[in-house]
């Protein structure tokens, strides 16, 4: 099988060593793809969303299966010109993908289908939800509609505080729809599961660890590390969360005519009342995969190949014994303003057992650079959490940069919202 894998972060990089794991594999493309996905396959220099420049690809190299990596190549659209290209696609399409790309969709999806979140209000206007937030005189969760790369939601701590971010959020670009949330609390965790359009195949659960610094403190990034399975969700309560909120989302989109086929994300809050949902994504965590891919035993080429004709196979894949974590090393400057262009060294003195994914990554004559702000995820997988961690920080140990930084509690806190 020849396969085109879309994307270019670490997500991709864990994606691309799970599938050259395959014996069904025959060549393997990945667009833009980054100097980690080079050394398995062969990077093509497309962009995610270059939905004309992907399909003279696919058709070049004669690809059997597209597996689309990032939300923003779901939204625009790539799957649905794959279909009709004739090319098979794992991935939603871009009418189901607004379980992620439209917060406001996403809600009414979930009310329709009785899924636990909180509550929401939408407005077209900021200075309506301005003055929704006086009047009703509390804080509120502020939530811009659209994808906004992991910069749209503001925690707030006051009313002040709300009423600033909703003029913050309010200003991003013209017209923006904003949402305002009852504030939950609780530790967070991400379930990921295969989905066919109908039925799921759910990943270990995992802990993603995002605020910048130990101690959950400092600001949200797009996720400075990550762990699983979760100590906090057992196999009864993952159960619980796949059918209290994923099943019955997957089947009111299916009522609605647009199935859900892909990787379905959602991202839970565990509350006193029980799990409820921050949101949903329509594809692979980033940095979540990396360290489900090294617990993940089977063949995942053959299971995104069945899923993505609508027929799961959940006995092509299993969960490994054990426990894996992911720690990002991280840009000088990220997330606020990550610096380029500074000099890796380190990768090639990674033990045994250590997996390195490069995320920004550049070579420049023949050396490895900075290139983007969350720069590797080096990932130890084994028997027990502890020794997981043990080995995913004893493999970033010879790894260093000019500015590097990254988190020395992965695994050891559990992530709270106040
Ligand atoms: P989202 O992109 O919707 O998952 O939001 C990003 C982060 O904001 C989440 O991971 C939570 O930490 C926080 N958050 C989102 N919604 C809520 C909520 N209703 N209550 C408390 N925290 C929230
Ligand atoms: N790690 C959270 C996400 O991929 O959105």
């Amino acid at each position: 099988m020849n396969v085109l894998l879309v994307g270019s972060g670490g997500r991709e990089h864990a994606l691309a060593w799970k599938i050259s794991q395959s014996a069904a594999l025959t060549r393997l493309y990945t667009a833009p793809g980054n100097p980690g996905t080079a050394t398995l396959g062969h990077n093509l220099p497309i962009d995610a969303t270059d939905l004309a420049g992907l399909l003279a690809a696919i058709h070049q190299h004669a690809i059997d299966l597209v597996v689309v990596g990032p939300e923003a190549a779901l939204a625009a659209g790539l799957v649905d010109a794959c279909q009709a290209a004739g090319v098979l696609a794992f991935g939603p399409t871009a009418a189901a993908a607004q379980i992620e790309s439209s917060k406001a969709f996403a809600k009414t999806v979930m009310q329709a289908a009785g899924v636990p979140t909180a509550n929401a209000f939408s407005f077209d206007d900021p200075q309506q939800a301005a003055a929704f937030v006086r009047e009703r005189g509390q804080i509120w969760v502020v939530k811009v509609d659209g994808l906004a790369g992991g910069k749209g939601v503001i925690v707030p701590e006051s009313l002040e505080q709300t009423l600033a971010a909703v003029a913050q959020l309010g200003s991003t670009s013209a017209g923006t729809r904003l949402l305002l949330e009852q504030k939950l609390s609780g530790p967070e965790v991400s379930v990921i599961a295969l989905c066919d359009g109908e039925r799921l195949w759910a990943f270990p659960p995992a802990q993603d660890h995002k605020r910048l610094l130990d101690g959950d403190r400092g600001p949200n990034t797009g996720g400075m590390g990550a762990f699983a399975p979760s100590p906090l969700v057992d196999r009864a309560l993952l159960n619980e969360i796949v059918t209290t909120t994923m099943a019955p989302v997957v089947r009111e989109l299916a009522r609605r005519g647009i199935p859900f086929r892909g990787a379905l994300f959602a991202g839970i809050m565990l509350t006193e009342a029980g799990p409820s949902v921050l949101e949903f994504n329509a594809r692979f965590g980033d940095p979540e995969t990396q360290a489900l891919m090294p617990l993940t035993e089977g063949d995942l080429l053959l299971a995104l190949h069945e899923c993505a004709q609508g027929k799961l196979r959940p006995d092509l894949l299993h969960w490994r014994e054990g426990a894996a974590a992911c720690i990002v090393l991280a840009a000088a400057g990220y997330p606020e303003a990550p610096r380029t262009g500074d000099m890796i060294s380190g990768i090639a003195g990674v033990q045994d057992g250590g997996v390195v994914f490069q995320a920004g990554t550049a070579l420049h004559d023949g050396q490895l650079h900075t290139a983007g702000g969350r720069v590797l995820g080096v990932v130890g997988a084994g028997p027990t959490p502890a020794g997981a961690i043990e080995l995913a920080y004893t493999a970033a140990a010879p790894i260093s940069f000019d500015g590097m930084h990254y988190r020395t509690d992965i695994g050891r806190t559990r992530e709270k919202t106040a």
